[in-house]
């Protein structure tokens, strides 16, 4: 069964738009989408609308500024000839140029365009020509994720929004010489796709609906895909010793969890398992060290980490990866109150190493700490990766184009940085050097939480997490300037960007996998 959207919200089955694979053929109504390189050359389905309108798409070529660029788009309403309502000519610019990236925005621009429309209808013709590096069949699938990525809608609590401007389409049709193995490229990428949603919609919740017992609610659904899921409560946490994240979670009324989930997609392994930690902090006020008021409300999405984890477990298993992977989340609100945790007190880590909290506001680094250590004491996992909107200084150097790596180990920051150049979910390593240990030092205990003023506190939060990391091959994400989109892209649309999935998927396929490497 597809999780995805439906997983957060079952009451919007069959509401989904439809993506379907079939040949080249001529359409009766709706928007048909052409394919024009550079120099204004039509491909052979632009050649065969051009004929069937008498040559609408010659002559409007000849008065338009549109000359097959990449990234243009020019439309012919209302064609004489043929039955669809509005052809649509997208450029391609080179053809050889183009990889599995440049096909998901061509995907994305037809339907946020299309979408905008009265037409229920969009077919997509993708010709041998224009497949450029890729096959036909692989280049519709990208068209195929490129549609279901830029589709997306987080729009459940809208609801007086005028039907003419809710999107149009309820069919998507690609069409291309080679439906039959296009549809089975697609499979996986949709079941990557269903995880991506998931992240979405969970990082676009407010802090009302989504707070640690109902985001551990959600990951339980997950079973349904053939996944192990484990819920500790706080009194498990407590006894387990998890003292560092449940002094970030005592202010606030709702009780922490951490879930683990396990996927055992290659049983007869002998390999240890990877591991993907993610932060799950549901709500960050600041706690008593509190955060100003302007833009708190953004602190919804200080989960982020712990969503994309939840949506990689969720791709993984959809897409039956060959491999044994275990997601865990640290799931805490952190609130100010008379129960909360004070600037100055102190906490033992389960590690058993104590941290003086100097900052309430620096409490990811808290919450991770208690559960690296458990995972990797637990699982011995083969590499360990976590991510988290961990700090607001990773913005201030990256910004929203890349995430921050920091890691004890070259090659899997070698792996993760191509898993970033294939998927376009960008990562740039940062260092980690010991010279700035001595920022963490605390005069009372082994370590405080937060480094000397403003400076390289990315660097220092990273160096505080290894702290908590027993030697195994670690890498941190600092996806705080990613997590949330603020600039709707083609394939991404404003709000939780689902960033990490498509990424650590890859980084899985590609290095991970239980067998002879996925082709590109
Ligand atoms: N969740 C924030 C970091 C953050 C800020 C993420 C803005 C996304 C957007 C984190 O818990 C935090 O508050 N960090 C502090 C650390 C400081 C107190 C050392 C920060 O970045 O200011
Ligand atoms: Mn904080
Ligand atoms: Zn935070």
């Amino acid at each position: 069964m597809a999780l995805g959207r439906n997983a957060v919200y079952p009451e919007k089955l069959g509401e989904e738009m439809k993506i379907e694979f079939t040949g080249i053929a001529t359409r009766r109504s709706g928007t048909l989408a052409v394919g024009v390189s550079k120099g204004g050359r039509l491909s052979a389905s632009a050649k065969k609308a051009d004929k069937g309108t008498n040559g609408a798409i010659t002559r409007a070529l000849k008065i338009s500024r549109f000359d097959g660029k990449k990234d243009q788009m020019e439309e012919i309403l209302a064609p004489n000839g043929i039955g669809a309502g509005r052809i649509i000519l997208y450029g391609i610019g080179d053809p050889k140029k183009l990889d599995a990236a440049a096909f998901e925005n061509i995907g994305g621009r037809l339907i946020g365009r299309t979408n905008k429309y009265l037409d229920s209808t969009l077919a997509i013709a993708v010709d041998a020509e224009s497949a450029g590096k890729l096959s036909v069949a692989e280049a519709s699938a990208s068209i195929a994720l490129g549609v279901r990525l830029g589709s997306y809608r987080f729009d459940r609590y809208r609801t007086t929004e005028k039907k003419e401007n809710k999107p149009s389409v309820r069919t998507v049709t690609v069409m291309s010489g080679d439906a039959a193995r296009a549809r089975r490229e697609f499979v996986p990428l949709n079941r990557i796709a269903d995880g991506v949603v998931l992240t979405r919609d969970l990082v676009s919740e407010p802090a009302n609906i989504i707070y640690p017992e109902t985001l551990a609610r959600q990951a339980r659904q997950l079973s349904k895909l053939g996944l192990k899921v484990e819920v500790l409560d706080k009194t498990r946490l407590k006894r387990i010793g998890m003292r560092a994240l449940l002094g970030v979670s005592q202010g606030s009324a709702r009780e922490p969890r951490v879930v683990i989930m396990r996927w055992n997609g290659a049983p007869r392994s002998q390999k240890k398992p990877i591991a993907f930690v993610g932060k799950g902090v549901t709500f960050d006020s600041g706690g008593i060290s509190i955060k100003p008021s302007s833009g708190m409300e953004e602190m919804k999405w200080d989960m982020g980490g712990a969503g994309t984890v939840v949506g990689l477990m969720c791709a993984l298993a959809g897409r039956k990866a060959k491999v044994n992977a275990i997601g865990a989340v640290g799931l805490v609100e952190n609130m100010p109150s008379s129960t909360a945790q004070r600037p100055g007190d102190v906490v033992k880590a389960l590690s058993g190493k104590s941290i003086e909290v100097i900052n309430t506001d620096a409490e990811g680094r808290l919450v991770l700490a208690d559960v690296l250590w458990y995972v990797q004491n637990r699982f011995k996992p083969s590499a360990m990766i976590d991510l988290a909107t961990l700090t607001g200084a990773m913005i201030v150097a990256l910004g929203h184009s890349h995430a921050g790596l920091f890691s004890n180990d070259d090659q899997l920051s070698q792996q993760i940085t191509e898993a970033g150049l294939a998927t376009g979910e960008r990562v740039w390593r940062m260092p980690m050097h010991e010279s700035y240990e001595p920022d963490i030092k605390s005069e009372i205990a082994d370590i405080k939480n937060v480094g000397a003023g403003r400076s390289a506190g990315s660097i220092t939060a990273a160096l505080f997490l290894q702290h908590f990391v027993n030697g195994v091959p670690w890498a941190h994400l600092d996806i705080a300037g990613m997590a949330w989109c603020y600039k709707a892209t083609p394939t991404v649309p404003k709000g939780g960007s689902g960033y990490g999935v498509r990424l650590l998927d890859r980084l899985v396929a590609d290095y991970y996998e239980d067998r002879t490497a996925r082709k590109k």
